[in-house]
């Protein structure tokens, strides 16, 4: 069986990446997930508002603790370089070690809010030896000010490819008022793959308390949907590669995705709850679908069930409850 795919101009062995998590931060880990049968890593994301955050916890302390006199601004600038050099530099022997370790390739991420300095680690990265580079963009939709979240995006595109040759990816949630749209636009941008989607954090109300708490952690099984229906529409259409993201347990969701027209996929939560070694009932669970389907390849039935392909697209576009699209009266 043939599982190679091409991801970002990637050859992956086979098409499950892990996605950015815990349990990419270490050089031991990606070892085992390496072993495991991984194609690929997206590296724990660098997160742009903890460097920027970590700068002001060291200005308010320095200003407490009155190291700062008559604001005298070359200390607030050494603090402010010397801060995020010490953040970056662990991420950078991260990259470093890890490429020295294990031989499929490494995505890095960073995960970003504005196009604001950061953009300058994206150049550091990419000579820390990454294949490739991972945004995740997260601009909030609960903002009550009106924003074109679509230009800012756009805009920290522009500014990273300034800075990098390495393969640029973006993962986006799915929270755009045009999706489609918006979805094509991107990925017209220069950017060589789209993560369709990221999970947004859930919240919960706890009843007895009334207090709002954190809700689940992880997704659950049939979280896949949602990325495969916007694959399966778009797939044929973009400009880039797209990996699918969010809700992915099973071989069979996989199966789905590429039958959608995913490059690849990234799984996540399915690791934390059943074990790194789970990726290797994924993809027998894959080649075995392959084998009883008569597929060769990876690339013999990708998209084969996108919207072009079915003879019902109606399916994924449908938004509204009908009884047509439904065995339930
Ligand atoms: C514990 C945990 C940590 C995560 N950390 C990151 C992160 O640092 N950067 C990032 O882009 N996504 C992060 N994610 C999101 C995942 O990469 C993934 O997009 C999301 O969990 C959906 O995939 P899943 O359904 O397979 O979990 C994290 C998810 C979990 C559960």
């Amino acid at each position: 069986m043939d599982l190679t795919t091409k991801y970002l101009g990637l050859t992956l062995k086979n098409p499950i990446i892990v996605g950015s998590c815990g349990l990419t931060s270490s050089v031991s880990d990606i070892k085992q997930l390496e072993k495991q049968g991984a194609a690929a890593v997206v590296l724990k994301s660098i997160f742009e508002e903890e460097i920027l955050m970590d700068v002001e916890n060291q200005l308010r302390e320095a200003k407490e603790n009155s190291f700062i006199y008559d604001q005298y601004s070359e200390t607030l600038d050494y603090i402010d370089v010397h801060v995020k050099k010490e953040r970056l530099n662990e991420y950078i022997q991260l990259i470093k070690a890890a490429k020295k370790d294990v031989l499929i390739p490494i995505i890095a991420s960073i995960n970003c809010v504005s196009s604001s300095e950061w953009t300058d680690f994206a150049k550091q990265i990419e000579e820390a030896g990454a294949d490739a580079l991972e945004l995740n963009i997260s601009l909030n939709p609960s903002d009550l000010v009106s924003r074109d979240f679509e230009e800012n995006i756009k805009v920290i595109i522009h500014k990273v490819l300034t800075q990098v040759t390495v393969p640029v990816a973006i993962k986006i949630n799915n929270s755009f008022t045009h999706m489609a749209k918006t979805i094509l636009d991107l990925s017209q941008t220069g950017i060589s793959g789209m993560v369709l989607f990221n999970r947004a954090h859930s919240p919960d109300i706890d009843i007895n308390t009334l207090q709002a708490v954190p809700g689940r952690s992880f997704s659950s099984p049939n979280d896949f949907v949602e990325s495969m229906r916007w694959i399966a529409l778009l797939s044929d259409k973009v400009n880039c590669s797209l990996a699918a993201a969010t809700g992915i347990h099973t071989h069979e969701a996989v199966i789905k995705q590429i039958l959608a027209g995913a490059d690849a996929v990234q799984i996540v939560s399915a690791l934390y709850e059943n074990g790194i070694e789970s990726i290797n009932g994924l993809l027998s669970g894959l080649e075995k679908w392959m084998q009883e389907k008569g597929f060769s390849s990876l690339e013999k039935f990708k998209g084969k069930a996108s919207s072009k392909n079915v003879g019902n697209p109606a399916v994924f576009e449908r938004i509204q409850f009908m009884k047509h699209f439904s065995e339930i009266d």
